[in-house]
């Protein structure tokens, strides 16, 4: 009798020493679980980050750093100078003061110091002066304490000269969303819907006024940022955002936008690749005038195609005039065109990365192509990708001018296509067939330059090797989407499906990878999904006229929606780029900085397909089809509370619970 109280009452004793055990560490682990996912990749809801006008903690200064940042001019083609941004290149485009807060790793991110604002009743040259007589030292002489001192009091923070804005267009239910039928999903296009609100931004009348105190390019209209570290324009997200905008019946922001690049085109001749001083050099993949197609798609307003044609026009020669490339094949000769900046010094908004990894080259030739090679990487929007590497595997073998890009040449076809198109709309016939036969001829180059039989696609193109490169990229797909093939020529489309599925583009829970090159650690490769090249996919697919192909278009959509949803649900945010590969949702990492929250063309995108597919797609398909989320109990996925991260063990919790409560009682 007592042997059994006994036994019961340490059995008791036990479950309950157990209990509160669990009971006290389960928070913090949960909390510790996200934790360590925050150190990873910043996971913190939209509505706290956005864009902040936080100014990065100042970085322990590395007092003996042994790399040379000091720049030789010789030979040195700038990204912005006197010309093209009178007063400031030597702040935010060359020069000692930029060497030396770089030397000194003054912010965690290069980019931070080239976005502060110069203060008001100081100029670009005095504050220049200021710093020489201030500091005649060598750089790496230079204190870092009183260097930081000075930018200081010579400079705003960053991010003060854009300013939040009002969507007079937004509503939270749009016409375009109300129709998606699932009830979830619907849920998530209002929710993505008002992201757009936080993104909104305008730049400050005094860029206007006073252009020379800051690196930000003044644009006349509101525009919708990336985010994160993205505050200002950006070009090839602005397609991405623009397809979301019209999804969401915003149709004078996306206006906006499309004249905020006419005003760019008219005053520097092409869209640089964000709106910046330092961008001043190169531009990013050419879509503006598929920006201008789909909102007249949507709209047919004719007025506003009539007032940005001539700037397409204009920005399109740009491309012919200075990026293009004579290929040799087979005897015969090809202007066709290639990411190619002329600048070669390091980018200031990523300079100490730059310096970093040249200075294992010794000559100044060899560091001036590399950084020629990586600039044009960046006006690839690939930065950076095996695609551009000569082994594949090493930034350092990059050699982007060596390459001619298919998706580069696939969107010029479609620029000239669109231009032919909208002349037709005008109804300027001479124009209209002027731009048709300019289509139909760079279609024809564009087959004979890319496309490999044996392969069954279209394929980049090496200059120094004379060989194409086979392995898989989405960008072999963006001939489908922008329609750079004979329409007769079925074959040609069918056989590139049936490559990229043989080639395992489409083996992965989360999307389709950017490539299969697992060891570049790169931020355009394996793992990484990114929207824009999901989208381009699944829209070719869907393009072709082809019912097998359009079928894997909507498989890919909810499988890209799905992946989407799940990270928004997991990490209360949208992310620039996704991990495909990993079992749990996470967004993506590699390359030079940390992922992104916003963001602008992932929204853009999730809204396009909801609004493409919303009549069909469903939320218990998308977690039926998808063999990763079957283990899953559908409740972790009862979104839009606050507490999404603690809902998944509800009866466990709530059995802790009791278990204490008697604990407490009989102890
Ligand atoms: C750093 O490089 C510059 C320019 O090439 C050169 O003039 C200077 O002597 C170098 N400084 C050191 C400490 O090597
Ligand atoms: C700039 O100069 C004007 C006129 O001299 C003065 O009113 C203003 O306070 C100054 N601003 C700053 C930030 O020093
Ligand atoms: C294009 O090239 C021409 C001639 O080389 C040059 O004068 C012009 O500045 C370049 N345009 C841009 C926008 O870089
Ligand atoms: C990449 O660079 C590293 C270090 O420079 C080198 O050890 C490695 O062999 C290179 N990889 C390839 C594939 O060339
Ligand atoms: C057609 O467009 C061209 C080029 O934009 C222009 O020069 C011409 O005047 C236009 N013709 C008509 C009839 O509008």
């Amino acid at each position: 009798m007592v042997k059994w109280s006994t036994s019961i009452f340490l059995s008791l004793l036990f479950l309950c020493a157990v209990s509160i055990t669990a009971k006290s560490i389960e928070t913090p682990r949960d909390q510790r679980e996200i934790t360590e996912e925050n150190s990873q990749n910043r996971v913190v809801s939209y509505e706290k980050t956005t864009i902040s006008n936080r100014v990065d903690p100042p970085q322990p200064p590395t007092s003996s750093d042994p790399i040379n940042y000091t720049q030789p001019d010789e030979g040195a083609h700038y990204v912005c100078n006197e010309k093209s941004a009178p007063g400031r290149e030597n702040i935010y485009c060359k020069g000692k003061l930029l060497e030396a807060v770089m030397a000194k790793s003054l912010y965690s991110d290069s980019k931070t110091f080239v976005d502060r604002p110069i203060k008001q009743n100081k100029t670009g040259p005095s504050v220049y002066t200021d710093f020489l007589a201030r500091f005649p030292e060598d750089i790496h002489e230079i204190d870092p304490i009183q260097l930081r001192t000075f930018v200081d009091e010579n400079f705003d923070k960053e991010g003060q000269e854009l300013n939040e804005c009002f969507l007079d267009d937004w509503s939270p239910e749009p016409q375009g969303l109300i129709g998606i039928a699932d009830t979830t999903l619907r849920k998530f296009a209002f929710e993505l819907n008002k992201i757009w609100k936080e993104l909104c931004r305008v730049v400050d009348e005094k860029v206007k006024d006073e252009p020379e105190r800051y690196s930000l390019l003044y644009v006349p209209n509101r525009f919708i940022a990336p985010g994160g570290r993205f505050r200002e324009f950006y070009y090839w997200d602005a397609y991405w955002i623009i397809r979301g905008l019209l999804a969401s019946n915003m149709y004078e922001t996306s206006k906006a936008m499309i004249l905020n690049f006419k005003h760019i085109v008219d005053e520097i001749g092409f869209v640089p690749n964000g709106g910046r001083v330092y961008y001043l050099q190169r531009s990013q993949p050419p879509l503006f005038a598929a920006m201008v197609y789909e909102h007249y798609a949507a709209t047919l307003d004719l007025a506003l195609v009539k007032e940005v044609l001539p700037s397409i026009e204009k920005e399109l020669a740009f491309w012919k005039n200075n990026r293009s490339a004579e290929v040799n094949i087979e005897g015969k000769s090809y202007d066709m065109l290639q990411y190619r900046t002329p600048s070669n010094v390091p980018r200031p908004e990523s300079f100490r990365e730059d310096v970093a990894i040249a200075s294992q080259f010794h000559e100044l030739s060899r560091k001036r192509q590399f950084w020629q090679d990586i600039a044009s990487a960046a006006e690839s929007g690939w930065d950076f990708s095996s695609r551009w590497f000569a082994d594949s595997q090493n930034l350092s073998s990059i050699e982007t001018t060596n390459i001619i890009p298919v998706d580069l040449n696939a969107f010029y076809c479609y620029n000239l296509n669109i231009l032919g198109y909208l002349h037709g709309e005008l109804g300027n016939i001479t124009s209209e067939l002027h731009w048709m036969q300019e289509y139909i001829e760079f279609r024809d180059k564009f087959r004979r330059v890319f496309y490999v039989p044996g392969s069954k696609g279209w394929y980049d193109y090496n200059l120094r090797t004379r060989e194409h490169n086979l392995h898989f990229y989405p960008s072999m797909a963006v001939p489908l989407f922008t329609g750079c093939y004979d329409r007769l020529a079925t074959r040609d489309a069918n056989q590139l499906y049936d490559q990229m599925s043989d080639m395992g583009a489409f083996n992965f829970v989360g999307g389709i990878p950017t490539s299969l090159e697992r060891t570049s650690n790169q931020q355009w490769d394996f793992p990484n999904g990114w929207s824009p090249l999901n989208h381009m996919v699944i829209e070719g697919l869907r393009k072709s006229g082809n019912p097998r192909m359009q079928r894997k278009a909507f498989d890919l959509a909810e499988k890209w929606v799905l992946s989407n949803y799940r990270v928004f649900v997991a990490d209360r945010a949208m992310w620039e780029k996704y991990n495909v590969a990993s079992g749990a949702p996470r967004g993506g990492g590699g390359g030079e900085y940390e992922v992104q929250a916003g963001f602008g063309w992932t929204n853009g995108v999730i809204l396009d397909l909801l609004s493409t597919y919303g009549d069909r797609m469903h939320f218990d398909e998308l977690l039926f089809n998808n063999p990763r989320s079957k283990d899953k109990s559908p409740t972790t996925f009862t979104v839009f509370s606050d507490d999404a991260y603690t809902s998944s063990k509800p009866s466990y919790q709530f059995l802790l619970s009791i278990l204490s409560l008697i604990c407490y009682k009989l102890f």
